[in-house]
């Protein structure tokens, strides 16, 4: 199995030499060809004087875009200052191009900020029933869209609505920074993101998506602000980056309950390679919500401080779905309250009409070359009952802390597995002796 995951990655993904030697990369994922119109959003009234509302410029600028396309299609330059926008709609073939200094900032004023339908997979908002509002920037059936430039910065200036949030005077689910739908060829790079409202980037139902050279932040108080959720998409590239949030940095997801189980699309072909950042939550997360399946994920190189739990591979009762072949390798992390955990009960229901029997599908994860100092407990493995978790393999792992007798180093249950070199020594349930796909190990 291992062989084979190599092999995929190898043609998903390019190599191109360095000058140290060989390096992985997700950039030929997406072809990126030349973009023959070059607009300015000044030429469409834009000013970036951090007051003046500049929606109307955008959305003119992107209609321009849509109606009289370029050969190889357009790029919409954003020059240095501040553009103060309510959210806009992304098209197909567009670049949309931050200069060093420009800021796209979110308008704090929501009464206008436009509602659209829940996703399928989950039935209604994530967070509140009903539709959901749209993302500050959305893309909906569009192809071939590049976000870029010289590291300018996208700021959802989402403390209105985190405070919205924690007073609980929210009527629908907040929005995503960036959230793209039902597309496919889309890069984004060389960008900072600053503050989302709710979740950062959002791939679903997409495929062919490569984010790297991103810079992510959000105070490790702010609610629900996850890094970047590949959800029901497939050949994800996320790497070079660094995310510091107050939720997870990186969640594999797929669906939620009996809406993400009848709608039945996986995240598939998803690598995370050369990522760090800072959590009070997860660093590498796949879950909770796993309804169609996830599969093929690989994380490697990831450097991880001052976290709630260094990876986390999270499900439920009533999920269904499945998490299989999943491999994090490479991972570094300091200050951590738990290294390891693979968890059968974690996150709530959409609604009370979830299939209680519908157990989700754990087999075939991975965890090896991990290292950690400051781990308050090492690992917890909570399994199924009547679906345990099999084939999860561990290898060479040493996870240092502060483990006491009220803190044992392993927890585990309704799971087996493998472990060879894992330092604390895990849990009877895992055995020594090879078995299943974990003997593939060498
Ligand atoms: C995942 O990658 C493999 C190998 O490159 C490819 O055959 C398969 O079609 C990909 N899956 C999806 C859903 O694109
Ligand atoms: C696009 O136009 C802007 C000026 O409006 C210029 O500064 C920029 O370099 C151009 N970009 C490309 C890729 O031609
Ligand atoms: C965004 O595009 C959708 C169609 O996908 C349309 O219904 C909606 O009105 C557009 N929203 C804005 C703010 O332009
Ligand atoms: C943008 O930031 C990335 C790191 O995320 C860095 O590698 C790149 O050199 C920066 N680019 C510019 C133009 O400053």
């Amino acid at each position: 199995m291992r062989l084979r995951f190599f092999t995929l990655v190898c043609l998903c993904c390019c190599w191109f030499v360095s000058s140290e030697g060989e390096t992985v990369s997700c950039s030929k994922i997406v072809p990126l060809g030349f973009r023959s119109g070059n607009i300015s959003i000044t030429e469409f009234g834009g000013v970036g004087d951090g007051r003046t509302l500049n929606t109307k410029a955008f959305r003119e600028a992107i209609y321009r875009i849509q109606h009289l396309p370029r050969v190889g299609g357009t790029l919409l330059y954003v020059p240095p200052g501040v553009y103060l926008t309510e959210p806009f709609n992304l098209t197909s073939h567009m670049t949309l191009f931050l200069a060093a200094g420009a800021v796209i900032m979110a308008t704090q004023d929501s009464s206008n900020w436009p509602l659209i339908a829940p996703l399928p997979s989950y039935g209604r908002g994530r967070e509140l029933p009903g539709g959901r509002y749209m993302s500050f920037m959305h893309g909906n059936g569009v192809q071939d869209v590049v976000i870029t430039g010289e590291n300018g910065t996208i700021d959802g200036q989402g403390d209105v609505w985190w405070n919205k949030w924690r007073q609980g005077s929210l009527q629908f689910t907040r929005p995503n920074l960036v959230e793209f739908v039902n597309s496919k060829d889309i890069i984004i790079s060389n960008v900072i993101f600053k503050n989302s409202p709710f979740w950062n980037i959002h791939p679903v139902y997409s495929s062919n998506v490569v984010i790297r050279f991103v810079t992510i932040l959000a105070p490790r108080d702010s609610p629900n602000t996850d890094g970047i959720d590949p959800d029901s998409s497939s050949n994800v590239c996320i790497e070079d980056s660094y995310i510091s949030t107050g939720d997870d940095l990186v969640a594999v997801k797929s669906g939620w309950d009996e809406y993400g189980i009848a709608y039945g699309l996986p995240s598939s072909n998803i690598t995370i390679r050369r990522v760090s950042g800072s959590s009070p939550f997860a660093g590498i997360a796949v879950g909770s919500e796993t309804s169609g399946g996830v599969e093929n994920v690989l994380a490697e190189h990831i450097n991880l401080y001052k976290m709630g739990i260094g990876i986390h591979i999270k499900t439920n009762s009533g999920r269904g779905g499945f998490i299989k072949n999943i491999t994090v390798s490479h991972v570094y992390m300091e200050e951590a309250r738990k290294g390891i955990r693979i968890s059968g009960d974690v996150g709530g229901h959409p609604d009370d009409k979830f299939d209680p029997n519908a157990l989700p599908l754990v087999k075939g994860v991975t965890i090896k070359n991990v290292w950690g100092v400051k781990v308050l407990q090492a690992g917890l493995i909570q399994g199924v009952k009547n679906s345990p978790f099999t084939d999860i393999c561990l290898y060479d792992i040493n996870l240092r802390g502060v483990t006491g007798p009220r803190n044992p180093p392993w927890k585990c249950s309704d799971v087996s597995g493998f472990a060879h070199q894992v330092s604390p020594w895990p849990c009877s349930e895992l055995s020594s002796n090879q078995q299943g796909s974990c003997a593939n190990y060498s």
